[in-house]
C-alpha cells in the first residue's frame, strides 16, 4: 500500500496483505449479524468509479462501503459528462469536490488507477480493476477464501507451500496478475496453465512455472483457479476454438472427478458455463464463498484506507489500523470496537 492507497498487490507486501486478511475475519463477523452494519466509516463518502462493466466487483464495493455505514457515490461513465468531454482529471476534481474519501477506480486502460491516485488531493484511491494489470482486491478476497475453505476442511490455512493452478486466458487477465503476486507473496507455488498464446509474451520476473498440460497436473494441485476467456480482449484469433479449447484445458466433469477431494476450485467470475468450467463443477466450487468473502475483504481494505487511526482519519497510519486488538468487536473497549459495534 503505498501511503493511503490500495493500486498494486506489490505496494502490501506479505505483511500487508496479511493484516487486510486478519480484519476480513472481523468483518466476515460483521456480515453474518442479522443486521451486518456497523457505524465504522459513518461521515465518510465512498465512490465507485467505473468505466467498464462490472457487477460484482462494483456492487460488492459499494456493499462494503454501506455495511461501515460510509455514504456511495456511483459513477457510470456512460451516462457521465465524459460524454460532453469532460476530462479524465477534472471527473476526478469534481468528486472530491463533493467531499469523496475514497474512488473506487476501474478502467479499461492499465495505469489510469495510478494517474487517478497522482491528481486526487485528499482521496483515497483503491484499484477496481485497470485493463489487463491488476486487480488487487480480487486477489486479497482470492487468498481469504483459500484460508478459510481450507479451515472449514480441517487443512493448515496458510498459504505456504500450497501448490496453485491458474488455468486459461492468464495474457489478458488482471485477476492472474494480482493472484500470482498475492499467493507467490504467501509462499503459494503457482502453476501458470494455459496454450501459449494465451501466455503473457514474457513471465520474467513472475516467479512460477508453467504447463500446457491440465491433465498431467490435476492430482497435484491444492487449488484449480479457472480464469475466464476474456474474448473482448482478444484482437486476434488466439485460439482454434471454444469446444477445442475446452477439450484442453476447461474443468469438465471427468477432470473434475480427478482432482483430490480437497482441491478448491476457484473462478473470479463471471463464468463462461461449459467454456472453462463445466456447469456441475460451478456449483461444487467454491465461487459464490469468493463473492461473499469479497464484501469482508473490500470492507476491511476500505477501514483500513478510512477507518479511525488510518492516515485518512487520526494517526496512527494504516497498519496500525490493522493490528486486529485494534479493531476488536465489542467488549474489546478501544475506540475502534466501538466503532465497529
Ligand atoms: C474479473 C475482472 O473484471 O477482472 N472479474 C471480477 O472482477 N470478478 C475477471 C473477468 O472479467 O474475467
Amino acid at each position: 500500500m503505498t501511503g493511503t492507497n490500495l493500486l498494486s498487490v506489490a505496494d502490501l507486501g506479505p505483511d500487508g496483505i496479511a493484516e487486510v486478511l486478519r480484519l476480513a475475519d472481523r468483518f466476515v463477523e460483521v456480515s453474518s449479524r442479522p443486521i451486518p452494519k456497523v457505524p465504522a466509516l459513518r461521515g465518510k463518502t465512498v465512490a465507485s468509479v467505473f468505466f467498464e462493466d462490472s457487477t460484482r466487483t462494483r456492487l460488492s464495493f459499494e456493499t462494503a462501503a454501506r455495511r461501515l455505514s460510509a455514504d456511495v457515490l456511483t459513477f457510470s461513465a456512460g451516462s457521465s459528462s465524459l460524454n460532453k468531454g469532460e476530462s479524465l482529471r477534472d471527473t476526478v476534481g469534481t468528486l472530491e469536490a463533493m467531499g469523496v474519501d475514497a474512488l473506487v477506480v476501474r478502467h479499461r486502460s492499465s495505469g489510469v488507477p495510478w494517474q487517478v491516485a497522482r491528481w486526487a488531493r485528499r482521496a483515497a484511491v483503491v484499484n477496481g480493476g485497470d485493463g489487463w494489470h491488476e486487480h488487487p482486491t480480487q486477489a486479497l478476497l482470492d487468498c481469504y477464501t483459500v484460508g478459510v475453505e481450507r479451515r472449514a476442511r480441517g487443512l493448515r490455512p496458510g498459504l505456504s507451500g500450497l501448490r496453485v493452478g491458474i488455468v486459461g486466458d492468464v495474457r489478458h487477465s488482471r485477476v492472474a496478475r494480482s493472484d500470482v503476486l498475492a499467493f507467490g507473496a504467501l509462499g503459494a507455488e503457482v502453476t501458470l496453465v494455459a496454450p501459449p498464446t494465451l501466455l503473457p509474451p514474457s513471465l520474467d520476473g513472475w516467479g512460477v512455472a508453467v504447463s500446457h498440460d491440465l491433465d498431467s497436473l490435476l492430482g497435484e494441485l491444492d487449488v484449480v483457479y479457472l480464469l475466464r476467456l476474456q474474448r473482448e480482449r482478444m484482437t486476434e484469433a488466439l485460439l482454434p476454438s471454444l469446444r477445442e479449447y475446452t477439450a484442453e484445458y476447461g474443468l469438465t466433469r471427468r477432470r473434475a472427478a480427478r482432482l483430490a477431494p480437497d482441491t478448491l476450485v476457484m473462478h473470479p467470475g463471471p463464468v463462461n458455463r461449459g467454456v472453462e468450467v463445466d456447469s456441475d463443477v460451478v456449483d461444487a466450487s467454491v465461487i459464490t464463498h469468493q463473492v461473499a468473502n469479497g464484501v469482508a475483504v473490500r470492507m476491511a481494505v476500505l477501514f483500513w484506507l478510512l477507518g479511525a487511526g488510518s492516515a485518512a482519519g487520526a494517526p496512527p497510519g494504516p497498519h496500525e489500523a490493522a493490528d486486529p486488538a485494534a479493531v476488536a468487536l465489542p467488549g474489546g473497549g478501544s475506540d475502534d470496537a466501538r466503532a465497529l459495534a
